[in-house]
């Protein structure tokens, strides 16, 4: 490779062996990892005979050789460039390191439901409903790890679902108790809240339907009501996930007209209409209950239309700028990170998590590593926060492997 050459490669470099150190093998299954090397040198033979030739060709010889000597007699490719360098000790490439991902970075989203006990979802394994008390239970381990923000998703008894999705805001509804118990036994977690209606329509959507229609002004008056009962019950940050034109405005007015001016709004900015969502709605048995949610949750097919919502959501005052899905939609992070000073959140959405889980589960993929390795792309491409179901167990990883 030419110098010129080299240099153009440099800046993509960084990133591939994030989180490959002493402690981090390549893959194997847990069981062949664990099993002794079976005599097999640490670093690979420690000298080379002769190579091989190949019949009538020699790297080294004529006047376009490939390759030159050096004043040794060993083999010499005339790069003075070499990223490897950069690469060859975890010192180094610690020290080079351009992104690290830290348990203060993740949101963690938390199901709860009514129940006493505590409910396995099929689609995304190690996730679960939780009762108020198992939720307290995630809160104190997570907080262990330095897990430090919540996001709340009630599942609602369908007795409770109405078109206007009146029961969010009930101030004596799960969400708002929940919010009460996790401040009270820790006053400095950060409680997140979710501003749609879905968990609480009886259509399955996040706003009013009317002749077929998600209706956008009328839903704002219910989410308005849906924020403030969140505030009054102690929520930090609200979040509204409905799509609604112009709801960050009116959360952040009603909000200050109560006196609310602290509570943050973290605006899901660019959320796609994506097929993603799915083990979601299993969670909280709020798939729509009929059509799609294209009407208001933006096209997969575009980017700049991510644009245009992410200087509405600044210019109505939102804290937190969101993109969701995460994997999928990596250069709608950098575009919003590029296009906005607000902080830039990403949502590594539930069929993010069951894809993970699923390859994991089959021993296709090593758990840890490619989890790891997703969570510090979310950061180079330009993510300050992450919300995700691996919150906790990515903290615990990045801890105990000494990582951080
Ligand atoms: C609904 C909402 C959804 C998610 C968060 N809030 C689903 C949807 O829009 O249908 C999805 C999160 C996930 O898939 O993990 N307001």
């Amino acid at each position: 490779m030419s110098l010129s050459k080299a240099l153009f490669f440099l800046p993509l470099l960084g990133c591939a062996d994030a989180f490959v150190g002493p402690s981090a093998a390549p893959f194997r299954s847990a069981a062949v990892a664990a099993a002794p090397s079976g005599g097999a040198s640490a670093t690979g033979p420690t000298s080379l005979g002769p190579l091989p030739p190949l019949e009538g060709f020699d790297p080294r010889a004529g006047s376009t050789s490939a390759v030159d000597t050096n004043n040794k007699g060993g083999v010499w490719v005339p790069q003075m460039a070499r990223p490897r360098r950069n690469r060859k000790s975890e010192a180094i490439r610690g020290m080079v390191r351009e992104n690290i991902v830290l348990p203060r970075n993740f949101i963690y989203p938390l199901f709860i439901h009514e129940e006493t006990y505590d409910t396995e979802i099929p689609s995304m394994p190690g996730q679960k409903r939780f009762s108020l008390a198992g939720m307290m239970a995630e809160v104190a381990e997570s907080w262990q790890y330095g897990v430090k923000t919540f996001v709340l998703f009630p599942k609602v008894e369908d007795s409770l679902k109405t078109n206007d999705g009146r029961e969010a805001y009930n101030k004596a509804g799960i969400v708002p108790r929940a919010i009460g118990m996790i401040k009270e036994r820790f006053p400095e977690a950060t409680v997140m809240t979710d501003v749609a209606l879905d968990p609480y329509s009886d259509q399955g959507h996040d706003g009013i339907v009317l002749n077929g229609k998600i209706i956008n002004d009328e839903t704002i008056e219910q989410l308005c009501k849906q924020a403030v009962c969140q505030a009054r019950a102690g929520a930090d940050i609200v979040a509204p996930s409905d799509m609604m034109d112009g709801r960050v405005g009116a959360l952040r007015r009603a909000l200050d007209s109560e006196g609310f001016t602290d509570v943050s709004i973290m605006a899901y900015t660019a959320k796609y209409a994506s097929a993603y969502y799915g083990p979601f709605r299993d969670a909280l048995d709020s798939h729509p209950g009929f059509g799609d949610k294209k009407t208001y949750q933006q096209d997969p097919a575009n980017g700049r239309e991510a644009l245009l919502e992410a200087a509405l959501d600044a210019a109505e005052g939102a804290d937190f700028l969101m993109v969701k899905p995460g994997m999928p939609y990596l250069d709608v992070i950098l575009r919003l990170k590029q296009a906005s000073n607000l902080p830039i959140a990403a949502y590594h959405v539930s069929g993010e998590y069951a894809m993970l889980k699923a390859a994991a589960e089959k021993g296709w993929l090593n758990e840890k590593d490619v989890v790891l390795e997703t969570m510090t792309c979310f950061k180079r491409a330009g993510c300050d926060i992450i919300l995700t179901y691996y919150a906790k167990q990515a903290a615990k990883w990045l801890i105990e492997d000494g990582l951080i």
